[in-house]
């Protein structure tokens, strides 16, 4: 628990890593603002306006876990992400920047090509492959321009109990007695909300050296892989029965709008020093996220 009572302001606080963060920041004892679009959109200048002049008191910290993530549709609506995952994500860095308020903004591994075949590292340079991870790679720059004190936590491969994600498409599927046939060749590391949330908060209360931190479970492996996982605790936590049979599939067999990197591990390595890292081996944070699911279908 935090000493005294602190007051966060979580912006996407309805997203599906927000609730995650509302929820571990309300477990530990903060007060936790959490405006919907509708109160503060990060396109609208005069909502800006609005939250600068709140004052350097009125809260104690901000994460950012705001974006535009649908990555094929964003192939169509260049403009539109980049108002928001680009500009309005600096116009926030801004605005915690005069208030001098400690902030995250939560960026991804889709800033990186995938040219590598070991994990990426914050040093690593970025080239983005589609417009999502161009304007999540300009969300980086233009933070960074405006509040050099703010924190870039780059995740990917986010599963969580309140979203649509890879985990519960399987599970659904599998369930519904469908083919399932899943890219062998796109590597990553799939991360836990229910992890990946309190360590944000644990990063905002240990206030290290500004800059970008890689914040992603610790096992490398395919969406196929991880298909297969995902289905194993699954049947581990609710002893359904069936045969589970996921067909490795090539990249070029199932083509999407926006192409996505080959490789985009993330080397936790940096935070690992810190002491806020590795995060659960996947198949705990797995069979958490399977007990929650099954509950949640009744
Ligand atoms: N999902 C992944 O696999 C993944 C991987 C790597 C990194 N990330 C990053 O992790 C963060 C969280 O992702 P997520 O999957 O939890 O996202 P999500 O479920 O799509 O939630 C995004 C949130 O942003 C809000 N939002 C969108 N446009 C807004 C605007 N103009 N002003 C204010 N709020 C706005 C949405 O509000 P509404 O509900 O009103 O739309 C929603 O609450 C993002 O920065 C994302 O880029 C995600």
């Amino acid at each position: 628990m935090i000493s005294d009572t602190q007051r966060l302001l979580v912006v996407g606080g309805g997203g599906m890593l927000g609730h995650d963060v509302v929820r571990a920041a309300e477990a530990l004892g903060y007060e936790v603002l959490t405006p919907g679009r509708v109160d503060l959109d990060l396109r609208d200048a005069a909502a800006m306006d609005k939250l600068r002049r709140m004052g350097p008191l009125w809260v104690n910290g901000v994460i950012n876990c705001a974006a535009y993530t649908a990555v094929d549709r964003a192939q169509d609506e260049p403009m539109e992400a980049f108002a928001i995952n680009a500009k309005g994500a600096g116009s926030l860095a801004a605005v915690c920047a005069e208030n001098v308020w400690p902030f995250i903004h939560v960026s991804t591994d889709f800033v990186f090509d995938g040219k590598k075949t070991t994990p990426y590292t914050e040093d690593d340079p970025t080239n983005p492959l589609g417009v999502y991870g161009k304007t999540k790679r300009a969300g980086e720059e233009l933070v960074m321009q405006m509040n050099p004190q703010a924190y870039i936590a780059r995740t990917s491969w986010l599963f969580g109990v309140d979203g649509r994600c890879f985990p519960r498409t399987m599970i659904d599927a599998w369930r519904a007695g469908k083919t399932l046939r899943v890219v062998a060749d796109q590597v990553g590391t799939p991360t836990y909300t229910g992890d990946l949330a309190p360590l944000l908060l644990q990063l905002l209360n240990l206030r290290p050296a500004p800059g970008i931190y890689h914040t992603a479970g610790p096992d490398v492996m395919s969406w196929h892989q991880f298909a297969e996982l995902i289905l194993g605790v699954w049947q581990s936590v609710t002893d359904e029965p069936g045969e589970i049979n996921v067909a490795p599939i090539a990249t070029s067999d199932w083509p999407t709008p926006a192409a996505r990197p080959a490789y985009s591990a993330l080397s936790t390595a940096k935070l690992e020093s810190l002491g806020l890292a590795p995060m659960r081996a996947m198949t705990e944070a797995l069979t958490d996220y399977c007990r929650a699911y099954s509950a949640a279908l009744g």
